[in-house]
């Protein structure tokens, strides 16, 4: 017999779970860091219309295709293709399946950059306690954590056991309670570190650099980099967002929380960034020493400014690690969720073995990662696995985890996504999208055919420039 569906309790409980799917290192590590190394202003612009008009509709297309057929990302999908299609059956599966796998390797090297997260919380906390120490190089410091194998491993074992106790609990009893309590607490803590940051001399140009665009600095390259974040900080292209519109009731408007998921993540993106930037240009200096890295941001110059620039950096220090430890937190759960919810549906686990099983199996690639980072942060002789290189995906790039990352922001998010737009575009008919949109949920601002155009026309096309500039070589990771 089968098990009756959890679902979301509330439309709330739903945009919560979705939104902290969404909010999460791509928010709060990597878009700062493309912004500041596409010099800002015009490079946002071209990121709100990607959001806007590729991003949306297949959030949209997403969370319909899950709510539709009640299942996770390969039941949903085969039933989307078959819709039109009766024989297209294995397409669905191949690219469902696509999607877990994806889910499967960016979790396994996700779960590291969490766990650095974890360990800057508790450095915060002895520099508070006891002082920020004079003498110490905050590149050596990053440098000797992260190389330090046996910590590392503790450090993603920690984020990976709290990751499987969430999803262990299920959708209503895990992944939404905890999005209940920490969304709240995130948006609380990202509020006070804006108030404090717009108190800074460098407020006013970090607006400025964000917020006025300088077509004149825009490159090529910008619009598809703009274009597969878009992916990648939305949680789309992998089924995440099938599975958990899969819980969503008849009740719930799937258009209501597209809209408020989309705004949520690109809002809190963009208080990041404001706040990174007020901090960044306050420090006569800092502009050069930032430049190199998406690490170097949010690992290496921030820790010791808190100590020496920002006000109340004290208290606001341990607690913007808390909030970089609890966005990463709602992404894993998410990440695992996908997995474990394809074993629950598919292979007919029950929910405790599928996500012990698929938490477990992640954690044997999160240990690849961890053995890889050397490689990563460029030692030479960091071992085996830290000089592996994969050509075809890399070219050049070494290790598990730059492997990883290359392949899963590149390749799989692109491909899965681009498929999903064919099968919430071309293979579902019109009936069935309009039957999960307008269903009397929706809000008025909502148009059908404005969106069936986008999905079938504007974000196929977008996402297929990203794919092909990809076969010629541009990197997204
Ligand atoms: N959206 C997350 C972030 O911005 O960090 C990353 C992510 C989570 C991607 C879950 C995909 C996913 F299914």
């Amino acid at each position: 017999m089968s098990q009756q569906r959890d679902h979301w309790s509330s439309n709330a409980g739903l945009v919560l779970a979705a939104t902290g799917s969404a909010i999460g290192l791509g928010n709060l590590w990597k878009f700062p860091f493309i912004t500041w190394e596409n010099n800002g202003g015009a490079f946002v612009l071209v990121y709100l219309i990607c959001i806007a008009a590729v991003g949306l509709p297949i959030m949209l297309a997403e969370l319909l295709i899950g709510r539709r057929s009640q299942k996770s990302a390969v039941g949903a999908l085969k039933e989307a293709v078959t819709s039109k299609w009766p024989g297209g059956r294995k397409l669905g599966a191949l690219v469902g399946g696509w999607g877990v796998l994806a889910g499967f390797i960016l979790l396994s090297y996700y779960t590291v950059i969490a766990g650095w997260s974890l360990y800057y919380f508790t450095q915060t906390v002895g520099w508070t306690l006891g002082g920020y120490p004079a003498d110490m190089s905050a590149g050596d410091l990053f440098n000797s954590q992260a190389l330090n194998t046996g910590l590392q491993l503790l450090l993603s074992l920690g984020f990976s056991l709290g990751t499987i106790a969430v999803v262990y609990f299920g959708v209503s009893k895990g992944i939404e309670r905890i999005a209940r309590i920490f969304l709240p607490i995130l948006f609380g803590i990202l509020l006070l570190m804006l108030v404090s940051a717009l108190g800074m001399s460098g407020a006013g140009e970090a607006l400025n650099h964000i917020f006025r665009p300088n077509f004149a600095e825009l490159e090529r390259g910008a619009i598809l980099e703009a274009l597969g974040h878009s992916f990648f900080t939305l949680s789309l292209g992998m089924g995440a967002m099938i599975t958990y519109g899969s819980y969503i009731s008849r009740k719930h408007s799937v258009v209501k929380a597209s809209g408020a998921i989309v705004a949520l993540d690109t809002l809190i993106a963009l208080v990041a960034t404001v706040v990174m930037f007020s901090v960044i240009f306050s420090v006569a200096g800092m502009r050069d020493e930032v430049g190199g890295s998406t690490v170097g941001m949010l690992f290496i110059s921030l820790p010791q400014l808190f100590y020496s620039e920002v006000p109340f950096g004290v208290v606001l220090g341990p607690l913007f690690y808390v909030l970089v430890a609890l966005a990463a937190l709602t992404s894993t759960i998410s990440l695992l969720e996908v997995v474990s919810a394809y074993l629950i549906d598919e292979r007919r686990l029950t929910r405790h073995k599928a996500t012990i099983s698929a938490g477990a199996a992640i954690f044997a690639f999160t240990t690849l990662a961890v053995l890889s980072i050397p490689g990563l942060l460029g030692v030479e002789g960091g071992g085996l696995l830290s000089t592996m290189s994969v050509p075809f995906f890399g070219g050049g790039k070494v290790g598990w985890f730059a492997n990883a990352d290359h392949f899963v922001s590149n390749w799989m998010l692109p491909t899965g996504g681009f498929f999903i737009t064919l099968a919430a575009g071309w293979f579902m008919t019109r009936e069935a999208t309009r039957g999960e949109l307008e269903d009397g949920t929706q809000p008025r601002w909502f148009h059908y055919g404005a969106w069936r155009f986008f999905i079938r026309f504007v974000a196929p096309i977008a996402v297929a420039a990203i794919i092909i500039a990809v076969v010629f070589g541009v990197d997204f990771s």
